[in-house]
């Protein structure tokens, strides 16, 4: 346990390495410069930063987000909602006020680092849990920093040479939805990314992989496949992977340039499960050298 000697702050790593556990902070509340500077240093290093037990209204949690960055809207405006245009909820809540029986983006449960189908991705997600089910609605994070070094030197470095095309139209036809229209499609064209890319706050190395990216360039369809499972099969391998099991108050924040996560499956006839998340605005992927 690392004392952030902030006022009663604590950083307790999660999975090794992978995650921090922040905890003596409200941080619904506005924060001191230190607390802050704990905060996003333990959040560079680690990747992962849990905090449990808030009351955060969206407005407080928009305004926590700040202390990292800028923050962004959905490229797709159907992903607005209308108060906070910064604030993306994902409910199963009908008007009558019950469950639904309809998950809100099937396309959560593949592994995925958010936005990666976007020239300039998502820096980071805030994830905060307003109601969850008693069974299932977990998130999972695999590190893809712990994933690429645990390669062996020859895969590392054809891995480096790689790229790979990442489309936001062919994550969701694989989630079971309607491709995107023509008027999507030009919003949010496919754009090219390095296998791997560079980590700035560490200069580590990330692997960069998941739902939205699936076709390698220069291979087939069928070559891509393989690869594209065999990639995703090293990365989520237990000891690389943390689960988080929601209470409601928890706040969990991600970085997509080194990890990749997915949610897993609940009753969504029974439960009801309410999250809400900021994104932070992202810069250029760095390839790897
Ligand atoms: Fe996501």
């Amino acid at each position: 346990m690392m004392d952030g000697g902030k006022g009663g702050l604590e950083l307790v790593p999660l999975h090794g390495d992978f995650g921090i556990e922040a905890r003596g902070v409200d941080i619904s509340r506005p924060l001191d410069a230190a607390t802050v500077s704990a905060l996003r240093d333990a959040f560079g290093r680690h990747r992962l930063l849990v905090v449990r037990g808030q009351d955060l209204a969206p407005e407080a949690h928009i305004a926590f987000t700040r202390h990292f960055g800028e923050l962004e809207v959905h490229v797709l405006d159907e992903y607005h909602k209308a108060r906070h245009p910064e604030i993306f909820e994902l409910s199963n809540i009908g008007p009558d006020g019950k469950p639904n029986a309809v998950h809100p983006d099937r396309g959560t449960l593949f592994w995925h680092s958010d936005a990666s189908f976007q020239k300039v991705p998502a820096l980071a997600t805030l994830l905060y849990a307003e109601q969850v089910p008693r069974d299932g609605g977990h998130t999972m994070f695999a590190d893809m920093i712990g994933a690429y070094e645990a390669l062996g030197a020859s895969e590392r470095e054809r891995y480096r040479a790689m790229r790979v095309m990442h489309d936001l139209h062919v994550s969701r036809l694989k989630a079971g939805y309607a491709g995107m229209t023509e008027a999507q499609r030009r919003q949010a064209p496919p754009v090219e990314q390095p296998l791997v890319r560079v980590h700035p706050p560490t200069g580590r190395l990330a692997l960069y992989l998941g739902s939205h990216g699936q076709e390698f360039v220069g291979m087939t369809e069928h070559e891509s496949r393989g690869l594209f499972e065999r990639i995703m099969n090293h990365c989520t391998e237990p000891r690389f992977v943390y689960d988080h099991v929601w209470k409601p108050g928890d706040l969990v924040m991600w970085d997509n340039r080194a990890t990749v996560h997915r949610g897993t499956e609940y009753d969504t006839a029974a439960e009801p499960r309410v999250v809400r998340r900021t994104v932070l605005k992202g810069e250029a992927v760095v390839a790897a050298a």
